[in-house]
């Protein structure tokens, strides 16, 4: 199976609905030029003067936001329209970044010498080995750099049907979108991988990097899963008998020096 193709498709289509949506909200993101959450916030507290690599961009937000706190920044993404669209922000907001269009597996075999790769919300279960992914984030940084993910919590995708842990074969399935002007959209097929926490932590340890905090959120920054409550401005949260559940986990990672 082409997944690449596939997911390549899905996320041209999700893409020209995205960039449409008060979900997204483009015209407050050119005045503020911030989409960046708290926790990659305090996570990466002064990327001024960095190099910074974010992996899985999408239509570039979040990479203009780094670039706008003073990052030079290179972001990488499968989706064309994507990529597209992350350069006609950029130029609308006049801040400068590189925006690649690749398959980040791609991307990553080459080595490069990144003070920081970032990676968010929505992102490994695009991604069908974690080993592969991790040994190619430790290829991009310089000694001394630093890595850091926030990711949805597969606790959540166990409660919504999916599978707890790997599977090599992909769920492909037909997904929507998930912003608020989904109506009359089609479903795209995907196809996704399931990546426990354990395995994603392994990975980044035997690629060689060392874990310096892992942290787990009872909220999403996003109202994006079904039956979320906001229980303040930015922290939804969502329920599992009458419990929270584990909805984002944080990973902060350095390459040591040799
Ligand atoms: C949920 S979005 C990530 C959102 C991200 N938090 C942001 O900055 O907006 C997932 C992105 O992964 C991209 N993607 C999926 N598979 C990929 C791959 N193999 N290589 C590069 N990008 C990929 C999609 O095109 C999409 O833009």
């Amino acid at each position: 199976m082409d997944y690449l193709a596939i997911n390549k498709k899905a996320w041209d289509a999700k893409t020209k609905v995205h960039v449409k949506s008060q979900f997204y909200d483009i015209p407050s993101f050119v005045k503020s030029k911030n989409s960046l959450n708290p926790i990659e916030l305090d996570a990466l507290s002064d990327v001024a003067g960095k190099s910074l690599l974010h992996l899985q961009c999408h239509f570039g937000m979040d990479s203009l936001s780094w670039a706008h706190l003073g990052a030079t920044v290179t972001a990488v993404d499968l989706s064309p329209v994507a990529i597209e669209q992350a350069m006609a922000l950029s130029k609308q907001c006049k801040v400068p970044a590189d925006f690649i269009c690749d398959d980040v597996i791609h991307y990553m075999q080459q080595g490069r010498a990144f003070d920081v790769v970032f990676t968010s919300y929505g992102a490994i279960c695009w991604l069908p080995d974690i080993s592969i992914w991790a040994q190619g984030v430790s290829r991009q940084l310089k000694a001394g750099g630093t890595f850091f993910m926030a990711e949805f919590h597969p606790i959540y995708d166990l409660i919504a049907g999916y599978s707890y842990f790997h599977k090599s074969e992909p769920d492909v399935e037909e997904e929507g979108v998930y912003t608020e002007n989904s109506e009359n959209q089609e479903k795209q097929t995907i196809a996704v991988w399931s990546h426990p926490i354990s395995d994603v932590i392994t990975a980044l340890i035997d690629a060689g990097l060392t874990i310096q905090s892992f942290n787990e959120y009872d909220f999403s920054p996003y109202d994006c899963f079904e039956n979320m409550l906001e229980r303040k401005p930015g922290e939804y949260i969502a329920k599992h008998q009458g419990k929270n559940v584990p909805l984002v986990y944080g990973i902060k990672a350095i390459k040591p020096h040799a």
